[in-house]
């Protein structure tokens, strides 16, 4: 055949059988970029607004790929993943959480300072055909924070199936400010991750670190038109152990604004923003420039990483091993269309004022060790793996702690407390990046590193309900890395 002839043979083939990512991936020439000639419209989760939030939590099914539909899980009915609760600081909410699946399962609010007995982590079992019924006071500061399984054992299979959703509050120090806020429109939810299939297309469930290929909201090869303005991303990295080092594909520059527990004192202009698992950067981009019709990537700049920082490993397959591993890969891609009405066209110079702890005003330092991982053991928390009804801390109400992180192990992690935001107060690997510098309740760990941070445990108090601390690598945590604390009058 001729060249031409070729082309059109190959034209006429991905016109009559599509063309799925497996097929992107064996004709893509370059050996750093994974690119899609096909996009699949980006899933913008529904909201549910209001001060009582139903949700139930089920089995359900979604066209991911050609072939078979892949089973799932989805709370309301949603194919994978959840609506986007929207709440407002000071209000009193009422929760009910219906779990239609037949096992049980959990529901945390990531980020959130409520009664350990409300926080929906392990101990808070919700049995199948049963609804829990927490309610609590938002505290928090308007920021992007999220609610998933924490069931011990069952995060990771529960994750990997679709549970969770994305938490929106709303203050009005937030409200006051000239940003972004028309949900969908103007201010895009965006929760990342990736999944490996069976040939059957079923998720993969047993243990592995990544999928292979990368996943937004729920959508694979992923697009949006956006309007030709500034532009807001409430970004979740929802992955099992994979970092995300975020960028545009010109490298223009975008503004964080925000960090797991509410707005930066100030916007922080990067060119690349590093999201590990279960941490939130809302950032500001400005299409304001771009022709309508031109269009952009974004994409994780993940070739070439650090040793430990999760996707840099060289293989393919395996356990560790993805087909999107130490590459720059696709997450969005954007076109631009016409400027909405009322365009935010600027970035605010100042955003909000925090008062953040200083390491000096700590009243109490303790520090946890992450352990084992040798040889395939488990990682553990001080040698000791996660137990049930054992406290691993003690915590005085009121308290002002500094925690002291040390992970002289082999691979990098990512670090959750719950009931409080902390600032991290250092990191023996260097500075702490400004685009990290505000209130944070996950963070990223190198190996070899030290990082300590500082809380006030203020609030809540209980004798007998725990909080938990753990790596936010499902895997990791059901495998033990993590630990519970009280905090006590
Ligand atoms: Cu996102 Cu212990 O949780
Ligand atoms: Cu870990």
């Amino acid at each position: 055949m001729t060249k031409v002839a070729l082309f059109l043979a190959s034209l006429i083939f991905i016109v009559t059988y599509g063309c799925s990512k497996t097929d992107d991936i064996t004709v893509t020439p370059s050996t750093t970029t994974t690119t899609s000639s096909t996009y699949n419209e980006l899933w913008i989760p529904p909201t549910i607004t209001g001060k009582t939030f139903d949700l139930t939590l089920a089995k359900s099914s979604k066209q991911l790929r050609t072939g078979a539909k892949t089973a799932t899980y989805g709370y309301n009915g949603a194919e994978f993943w959840g609506p986007t609760l929207i709440m407002n600081k000071g209000d009193f909410v009422q929760m009910n959480v219906t779990n239609n699946l037949s096992e049980t399962t959990t529901t945390h609010w990531h980020g959130f300072h409520i009664p350990a007995i409300m926080d929906g982590g392990p101990h808070q079992m919700i049995e199948p055909n049963t609804t829990w019924k927490p309610s609590f006071e938002i505290k928090n500061n308007a920021g992007t924070y999220w609610y998933h399984p924490h069931l011990h054992e069952k995060t990771f299979q529960q994750l990997t199936y679709g549970a969770g959703g994305l938490i929106i509050i709303k203050d009005p120090v937030e409200s006051a400010l000239a940003l972004p806020r028309t949900y969908g429109t103007d201010d895009i939810p965006l929760v990342l991750t990736s999944r490996r299939y069976n040939s059957d297309n079923s998720f993969t469930v047993t243990e592995h670190a990544y999928g292979d290929y990368a996943m937004a909201n729920g959508t694979h090869d992923a697009q949006i038109s956006l309007p030709k303005q500034f532009v807001r991303f409430r970004i979740l990295n929802a992955e099992t152990e994979r970092g995300y080092n975020l960028g545009f594909s010109d490298n223009r520059n975008f503004y964080v604004i925000t960090n797991d527990g509410g707005l930066l004192d100030a916007p922080v202009e990067v060119t690349r923003v590093k999201l590990a698992v279960g941490e939130r950067v809302e950032i500001l981009v400005d299409l304001s420039k771009d022709a309508v019709g031109a269009s952009l990537d974004m994409k994780a700049y993940n070739a070439n990483q650090e040793f430990g920082f999760g996707g840099s490993e060289p293989q393919t397959t395996g356990q560790f091993g993805s087909l999107l591993n130490n590459k720059d890969f696709n997450v969005l891609h954007i076109k631009v269309k016409a400027a909405t009405a009322n365009a935010i066209t600027t970035v605010p110079a100042k955003l909000t004022t925090n008062t953040y702890w200083k390491e000096s005003d700590a009243t109490n330092t303790r520090t946890i060790k992450i352990t084992g991982g040798q040889a395939g053991s488990a990682f553990t928390f001080d040698n000791n793996t996660y137990g049930f009804t054992t406290i691993n801390q003690n915590v005085k109400l009121n308290a002002v702690e500094k925690w002291t992180i040390v992970n002289n192990n082999i691979f990098g992690h990512s670090f959750h407390i719950h009931d409080i935001q902390f600032k991290i107060v250092s990191r023996s690997s260097g500075p702490i990046a400004n685009y990290e510098s505000g209130w944070k309740d996950t963070f990223y760990i190198r190996t070899g590193e030290t990082v300590s941070v500082v809380a006030k445990y203020d609030d809540f108090a209980s004798s007998t309900n725990p909080f938990m601390y753990h790596c936010h690598f499902p895997n990791h945590e059901d495998a033990g890395l993590m630990g519970q604390f009280l905090v006590t009058q």
